[in-house]
């Protein structure tokens, strides 16, 4: 704890000597959560994250998330300096989409508008026509249908196919998933629901068909955070990565929040509702990454005009 504390300081010192501000996701380690909010920085979904770092006067943003969060601060904010405490934290969906083969994908769809998920490298966005996250997917996707797009879905499959049986789009599918949301189960989250039969069901729309069935309320990190404080319940069964039960704790004292069941337990799962990649960020890196101004994020630039277009497109639909 003496470290912690230590390296805490060390951080605020940092981002004010550097003119730099915090900028986390939900999922990363509370200390980072909690440092990021008390020095003038948010921690928020991966939407609000994005528009955070472009509207902050900050010249540097330390990004605590994953790569794609840190490459969408840059190609919005090319003048910044994006550090990132680890620059190896990627993210399954972003891995599994590689921009060869989903170029090759989008050729055979001509027809089709390309909506990607803010989990995509810098190169697929530029490949794309909208952006979105999972807190704006479906309200963009509706107005595309209502227009009478027909769409390209990149890469959560789960998100995608939840999306098209909420607005009825025509919608085809590139096949990815998140190692994390993937692997709650239907079965043992029945089972839970019985151990807690009060219990309202939180669960992000990455997770698989059937344990978006059981859901009382399904959406983006910060929908899970705005249905826990609204929701006329005083337990929770929450489908998303743990590191979220930190804000629902804090900002719900008196409530009761359960992990959804995964497929095993650490011995057994790759990713048991954490993020392996979330959790490659930690306190000694950020002090470090601030101190050097190592890991700088690099995003190609003859890629950035064009992947710019679909975040602002998204930033603007959302604004
Ligand atoms: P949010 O957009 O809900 O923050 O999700 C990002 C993410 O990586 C979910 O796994
Ligand atoms: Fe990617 Fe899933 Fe990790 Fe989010 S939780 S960064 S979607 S692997």
């Amino acid at each position: 704890p003496a470290e912690r504390v230590q390296l805490k300081d060390k951080i605020r010192r940092l981002l004010k000597e550097k003119n730099a501000v915090m900028v986390s996701h939900y999922y990363v380690h509370p200390d980072l959560q909690d440092l990021a909010e008390e020095t003038g920085g948010i921690v928020s979904d991966s939407l609000e994250m994005a528009r955070f770092g472009r509207d902050h006067a900050a010249q540097t943003l330390v990004v605590s998330g994953v790569k794609f969060m840190g490459e969408t601060a840059k190609i919005l904010s090319p003048e910044k300096t994006v550090l990132m405490p680890d620059l190896d934290a990627t993210c399954s969906l972003d891995l599994g989409c590689p921009i060869d083969e989903f170029s090759a994908f989008c050729d055979q769809h001509p027809d089709r508008t390309v909506v990607v998920y803010a989990n995509t490298s810098a190169a697929v966005k530029a490949r794309a026509d909208w952006l979105v996250t999972s807190s704006c997917a479906l309200d963009i996707v509706r107005a595309l249908k209502d227009a009478g797009h027909k769409i390209l879905w990149a890469p959560d499959r789960h998100l995608g196919d939840y999306i098209r049986r909420e607005t009825g789009a025509d919608m085809v599918f590139w096949n990815g998933a998140c190692i994390v949301h993937d692997e709650f189960k239907a079965l043992e989250l029945e089972l839970l629901k019985k151990e807690h039969p009060q219990a309202k069901v939180l669960v992000h729309p990455e997770s698989p068909a059937d344990v978006i069935a059981l859901a009382d309320a399904v959406g983006s990190t910060s929908a899970i955070l705005k249905a826990a404080r609204e929701l006329d319940a005083r337990e929770f069964i929450v489908a998303t990565d743990k590191g979220m039960m930190h804000k629902l704790r804090q900002l719900n004292p008196g409530k009761t929040f359960y992990e959804a069941p995964t497929a095993g337990n650490s011995a057994t799962c790759k990713s048991c509702a954490h993020c392996p990649w979330m959790a490659m960020n930690g306190l000694a890196d950020v002090a470090r990454v601030l101190e050097t101004g190592a890991n700088a994020i690099h995003v190609d630039p003859a890629l950035i005009p064009r992947a710019r277009q679909p975040i602002d497109r998204m930033l603007a639909f959302t604004a």
